[in-house]
């Protein structure tokens, strides 16, 4: 856990006896709650970012030109906060959305900040809305920064001014389905990303091209759309918010992160832990077809966690999936949500 940073606005620890904020915590979701601060930091195109700031959560101000409304110049991260049951506060592998949002933002054309100034700024916005974490076991505050392009552009070109801010929500489940298993619709018409695209990257610009076939699968009552490759519509790729795994007897596999799959966080600590627990982990192309012969499936992600996949629909053939108890989809969701709330001891150091 991490009890100081420079500048927070409050004092420092103990805070477990701090007031909570007025939140119904048994009713959490993943809708935005505002918090009480956000963090800023602006930056020219042609430097680097210095230090930063707390500011009262709020809107921002843009010029209608900014590179971010005009051409989309911007990507994002999403990372949780926990409360522990002393009070403490856990961070999981914020290094790690540093990293991509710094290999985001070059493909982007933008500056980044180093991953201290990107892990202090996350210290800072979580302390500073430590009232916003939930109680233990009731969910997290959900951090989300954003890297955009805030300068006036007219032509096609970089932003000449960025602006990295952070902001928190306190969450729980991302799916309206809570914790129970999804049911997905395979996406024949439209992709998610193409090859040498933008799909391996946090760019803002990969979420609103999925909402047209998300809304068309909820009004057919599935959860979510499981995109294929946009090349050979023979491969598996991943949920608009999320990646998946198929698992059969011990052996589980992932599609192989090739340029347009997202590299998520919980994608990678879920193939360690699943290798820790002695399964054999396969990252490779996955083909439609092989749906067909797995045992379980399952998403991850940081605003998902791991959620089993109930069932998938592929034109007229409906696949049903092994969930509940004493599957591999319960076992390392329980050992990684262990680790991030504290429970279980971090013997990787993925907790800070
Ligand atoms: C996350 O898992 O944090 C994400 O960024 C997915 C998101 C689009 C909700």
């Amino acid at each position: 856990g991490f009890t100081s940073v420079q500048k927070a606005p409050q004092p420092s620890f103990p805070y477990s006896e701090d007031e909570y904020a007025n939140v119904e915590w048994d009713g959490l979701g993943f809708g935005l709650i505002p918090t009480d601060y956000m963090y800023m930091n602006k930056c020219r195109g042609d430097h680097q970012f210095g230090e930063g700031q707390l500011n009262v959560y709020g809107n921002i101000q843009l010029s209608p030109s900014a590179g971010v409304l005009n051409y989309g110049q911007g990507v994002f991260e999403g990372t949780k906060a926990y409360r522990k049951e002393n009070g403490q506060l856990l961070l999981f592998r914020p290094e790690e959305n540093a990293v991509r949002m710094q290999i985001g933002a070059e493909r982007m054309c933008m500056p980044s900040p180093s991953v201290d100034q990107f892990v202090d700024a996350l210290k800072q916005t979580a302390l500073a809305n430590r009232r916003w974490v939930p109680p233990a076991g009731k969910g997290s505050l959900y951090l989300r920064p954003l890297l955009i392009g805030t300068g006036p552009v007219l032509g096609v070109s970089p932003a000449p001014e960025y602006t990295f801010l952070v902001y928190a929500s306190p969450v729980a489940n991302y799916f309206k389905e809570g914790s129970a298993p999804l049911n997905l619709y395979v996406e024949e018409e439209f992709d998610r990303a193409s090859r040498r695209g933008t799909g391996s990257v946090k760019t803002i610009s990969n979420y609103a091209p999925v909402l047209k076939a998300q809304m068309r699968a909820k009004t057919r009552g599935f959860s979510e759309v499981l995109y294929l490759d946009s090349a050979t519509k023979k491969n598996v790729e991943e949920v608009s918010s999320c990646n998946i795994f198929i698992a059969k007897g011990k052996r589980i596999t992932t599609p192989a992160t090739n340029g347009t799959i997202l590299a998520g966080i919980t994608r990678k600590s879920v193939i360690e832990i699943a290798q820790d627990h002695g399964y054999d982990v396969e990252e490779r192309g996955i083909a439609v077809d092989e749906l067909a012969e797995a045992h379980e499936v399952f998403c991850t992600g940081t605003a998902v966690g791991v959620v089993p996949v109930g069932t998938i629909t592929y034109g007229a053939k409906r696949m049903e999936y092994k969930t509940g108890s004493a599957t591999i989809c319960q076992d390392l969701q329980s050992t990684l949500s262990g680790i991030q709330m504290g429970t279980l001891e971090d013997n990787k150091g993925w907790v800070l």
